[in-house]
């Protein structure tokens, strides 16, 4: 059935108040995932209800897990796991799915995997991922669009990547902590998601040391056993509704938050002209009354340089301020498909290659607008709350892929927002 929901925006009010923060989308997939791994049961807390998790327990469902959500608590047994193939069907519904194969090498010694293929943001090979599993011990067979891989026991490595990858390093750590002997990423990616994988699974009995380093160590274990474990807040969530709240001139309360996982988003802010500041456990304080002027030059990079999933909510502010600000997307080749849209509501962007020029405008008024991609999407609710008039936008099941009730928050800050 074709998505025929809309989001529908009238622009131009201030937003204030509080908003509480989901659970972070890029740690619970892999946390879902690790639970293949684990004997007895696992409660995962302020897991965000998302349709990529909901994708993931899909998958962990198919291969004989029994997986439970109730409200944002999500109970996983992978006692009885079944099978050790994911279907294309599972496969191409979540990109990220590929993040089972290093769970399913762990504990069942093989998996066979439809090829996750790319997605609208770029084309996203998988060789680190696979390189690294041969370096363990893998026999992996690429045929008929699967990848099936095989190793009666995975045996540590010293694995290298030329750029840090997020999932690379999560698959490789999810591979090793049952293999036998140590294992070493190299150039490892420090995401704060990163880290809360190693919580997780150290919680479970692993010995992974080095997380949020580029360099991180896995000492294999026998056995780990599940627990219970409260998913990390969601800081492109967080960023997401602080660029909301700039673009309006608000102020707002974000609260289930973490200031220090944002890293450069904050100073970044701060150049703007907003004030923000952290304060007791989990809140964020945003003022963007003052004027704002646009920042000269945003390059995102892997953390802590600044997020690629930011850089659309962040260039939708840029567009709505004084001031030209230069991006440069240096983690995916196509992550500006927003920017046709932007320009839709009358914004002013130029884009060669990976460079994209915005030359800030006072006004923007409401459009037809049509999302392509999960952070496209926020962009563009992000810059409808500042056009005058009303913006529709369609193809919205891209926002729900990770954004939990984006419009019933933003309406509680006193935004003119629904669904139709
Ligand atoms: C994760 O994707 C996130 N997804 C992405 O968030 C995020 O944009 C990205 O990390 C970067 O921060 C999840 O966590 C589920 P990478 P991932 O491997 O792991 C290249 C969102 O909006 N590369 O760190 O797929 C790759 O092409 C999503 O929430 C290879 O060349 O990203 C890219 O240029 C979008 N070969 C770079 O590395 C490989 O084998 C970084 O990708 C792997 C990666």
């Amino acid at each position: 059935m074709s998505e025929q929901r809309k989001l529908v925006i009238k622009g131009g009010r201030r937003i204030e108040g509080e908003i509480s923060v989901q659970g972070a989308k890029n740690s619970a997939l892999p946390l879902l995932a690790a639970a293949v791994l684990l004997k007895g049961q696992t409660e995962l807390y302020n897991c965000p209800g998302l349709s990529d998790c909901d994708a993931a327990c899909r998958i962990l469902s198919a291969l004989g897990c029994s997986c439970k959500r109730e409200g944002s608590v999500v109970c996983i047994d992978a006692s009885a796991i079944g099978t050790s193939e994911v279907s294309e069907k599972l496969m191409r519904e979540m990109r990220s799915s590929i993040i089972f194969m290093g769970a399913l090498l762990g504990r069942c010694g093989q998996c066979r995997l439809s090829f996750p293929g790319g997605c609208e943001i770029g084309s996203r090979p998988i060789d680190f991922h696979l390189d690294a599993f041969r370096k363990m011990g893998a026999k992996i067979r690429e045929e008929h669009g699967y990848i099936a891989c095989r190793a009666a026991k995975l045996k540590g490595a010293e694995i290298s990547f030329p750029v840090p990858s997020v999932g690379a390093t999560e698959n490789v750590m999810l591979a090793a902590v049952l293999a036998e002997g140590n294992t070493t990423i190299h150039n490892a990616a420090r995401e704060p998601e990163i880290c809360d994988l190693a919580g997780f699974l150290n919680r479970c009995g692993a010995r992974i040391s080095g997380a949020g380093t580029g360099t991180v160590h896995i000492e294999g274990v026998k056995r780990l056993d599940g627990c219970r474990y409260t998913v990390m807040p969601d800081r492109i969530a967080a960023a997401t509704y602080l660029c909301c709240g700039a673009i309006t001139r608000g102020e707002l309360l974000l609260t289930h938050a973490d200031i220090a996982s944002l890293g450069p988003v904050v100073p970044v802010l701060e150049q703007i002209g907003c004030s923000i500041y952290g304060f007791g456990n989990g809140n964020v304080y945003l003022n963007a009354q003052r004027a704002l002027k646009a920042p000269a030059q945003i390059r995102t990079a892997p953390y802590p340089g600044f997020p690629t999933d930011a850089q659309p909510p962040l260039m939708a502010l840029c567009a709505a301020i004084p001031g030209t600000t230069m991006f440069v997307e240096t983690v995916f080749e196509n992550r500006y498909r927003h920017v046709s849209e932007l320009i839709r509501l009358g914004a002013h962007i130029k884009v060669e290659g990976r460079v994209a020029v915005v030359e800030g405008v006072n006004r923007l008024t409401g459009a037809e607008l049509e999302a392509g991609d999960l952070r496209g999407g926020a962009a563009m609710i992000t810059a409808a709350l500042f056009a005058e008039g009303t913006t529709k936008i369609g193809k919205i099941c891209y926002i729900d892929r990770g954004y939990e009730n984006i419009e019933g928050l933003l309406k509680g800050v006193g935004a003119d927002i629904r669904i139709v």
